[in-house]
């Protein structure tokens, strides 16, 4: 069966990082720097502050999109402090990152609230690169552990998702030990992950979803690991925290997605 190809995806996540002023150099200097590069899809997750300037930023540049780091999963109403859907379109969102490790740590989100913020923002228009992942507790339990809670967090975050609504589904898989600690998880360790993701997708929901469907890595994914990490065949993009608040180091990491594209698997070929 012949392979299908998936556009690769880099996304920055710039976290709680840069005023909207900061934020407009920093995006001017990775255009910049990407220049042209239209092998894979780029995403820029500012802060809520940030995202009319980086939107005026990129305004016009095909494969480069703005995405928010969160939403809430009500239409509108007495939520004080929170941002919707609609807002997030508003600035010309189309990504919206759900359940970040960060939320689920902090912030408490369980996995069905995962899974409302995912109906949510496919609802309106935006597509949601969801998070999962285990902890280092998790990791260092064995196999038979990490594995449990990624099947859980699969199961239960995409629960009742119709195959329409997958289409517009990126996963990321972010171990959360190697969550800006400079702990990687090795190409290997990444590719077992991925795989078993897909798997899951394949037995829990189709065959069909799972070749389909776009899985990013992220964890102290820098410029140097960027390329053998983006190799692995089930590996299909990034998503990327410290280092996407450099301009140059973002832009290695994107350029690096280019040389991962096997020409003989690519279907436009
Ligand atoms: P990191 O963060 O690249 O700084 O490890 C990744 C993320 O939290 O999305």
């Amino acid at each position: 069966m012949a392979k299908t190809y998936r556009k690769k995806i880099i996304a920055g996540n710039w976290k709680m990082n840069r005023t909207a002023s900061d934020a407009k150099i920093l995006a001017t200097e990775i255009l910049a720097e990407i220049k042209k590069f239209d092998q894979a899809d780029i995403v820029i997750c500012p802060p809520y502050t940030a995202l009319g300037v980086v939107a005026e930023i990129i305004s016009g540049v095909p494969n480069v999109f703005l995405g928010a780091q969160n939403l809430h999963q009500a239409a509108n109403g007495a939520f004080t402090g929170e941002i919707s859907a609609a807002m997030l379109r508003d600035f010309y969102c189309r990504y919206v990152i759900v359940g970040h490790s960060e939320r689920r740590q902090y912030f408490h989100e369980t996995d069905d609230l995962v899974n409302q913020k995912i109906k949510t923002a496919i609802a309106n228009s935006l597509k949601p690169i969801v998070c999962i992942g285990e902890t280092l507790q998790e990791r260092e339990a064995g196999p038979a552990k990490w594995q449990a809670v990624l099947g859980r967090q699969v199961k239960e975050g995409f629960k009742g998702l119709t195959d329409k609504e997958f289409a517009d589904i990126i996963v990321a898989y972010e171990p959360v030990w190697a969550i800006g600690t400079g702990k990687t998880a090795t190409p290997a360790q990444a590719q077992e992950a991925h795989a078993f993701i897909r798997g899951l997708i394949e037995k829990h929901f189709s065959a069909e979803i799972a070749r389909k469907i776009r899985i990013q890595y992220g964890g102290s994914v820098k410029a140097d690991n960027a390329a053998e990490i983006l190799h692995q065949p089930d590996i299909d993009g990034a998503l990327v925290g410290g280092a996407s608040l450099d301009a140059r180091s973002f832009a290695a990491i994107v350029l690096a997605s280019a040389e991962a594209v096997p020409e003989a698997t690519r279907s436009d070929s």
